[in-house]
């Protein structure tokens, strides 16, 4: 993706998620010179714990068919969660558009709650693992939808609108897309670790290439390790 089409959608996500009255903390946006500034001593677990700006086409060139907006608002520790205690959660803001898909894909440690903050409605496609954790295509789907347990068959589509949402437990496959509009999604999750606990059925990548045609308005998470 070219840097000015990350800026672009920087901006209207912003406005997007503020048309539903939800703020995104002060750190989303700081300079990259502040950024720079303040990762070393007093910001530091924002880019230990890779918080903020994620915005992806997963590695595709597609980012309107293929490609999610997300932002990591907290995020625990791995450390944390091998203790077994401390701060073992995350929360994310996404935004699914209209027909963009987020591909098929499950986790190995994450448990994620997928909810339906407003705007369309979000749509899952849902598989079981196998044994070898690959898709299972005919075992049913159990799910827990705001306290409703629902039973599915194998690739069945959870269609969730405004309010609604899904406990999505590890080894879950799921794929998922706006529909009849674009989406604010929320995600309250087990900590979250987007360079190791994300399982893709098919080859691709988690993070976009950068062309880099102007400057950046924020830093992406993906950005971190070669900018800071
Ligand atoms: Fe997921």
């Amino acid at each position: 993706m070219e840097r000015s089409q990350i800026n672009e959608i920087l901006e209207e996500s912003d406005r997007f998620i503020r048309s539903f009255g939800y703020i995104l903390p002060p750190f989303a946006y700081w300079s990259v010179e502040e950024m720079r500034a303040r990762t070393g001593a007093d910001a530091g677990d924002i880019r230990a714990n890779r918080l903020g700006w994620d915005i992806t086409d997963y590695g595709q060139g597609r980012f309107d068919d293929l490609g999610l907006f997300l932002f990591t608002v907290r995020n625990g520790s791995a450390a944390d969660l091998a203790a077994g205690r401390g701060m073992l959660y995350a929360e994310k803001i996404m935004i699914s558009r209209d027909k963009q898909l987020s591909p098929m894909h499950r986790h190995n440690i994450k448990a994620e709650d997928i909810i339906n903050r407003g705007g369309g409605s979000l749509v899952l496609e849902l598989f079981t693992s196998a044994e070898d954790g690959s898709i299972d295509p005919s075992a049913e789907v159990v799910v827990a939808t705001d306290g409703v347990v629902r039973r599915m068959q194998a690739g069945a589509l959870l269609k969730l609108d405004p309010g609604e949402s899904v406990t999505l437990m590890p080894g879950l496959w799921h794929a998922f897309w706006g529909e009849g509009g674009d989406v604010l999604i929320g995600e309250v999750s087990t900590v979250n670790d987007d360079l190791t606990d994300n399982v893709f059925r098919d080859p691709i990548g988690r993070f976009s290439t950068i062309i880099e045609d102007e400057k950046p308005r924020h830093l992406l998470v993906s950005d971190y390790d070669t900018w800071l």
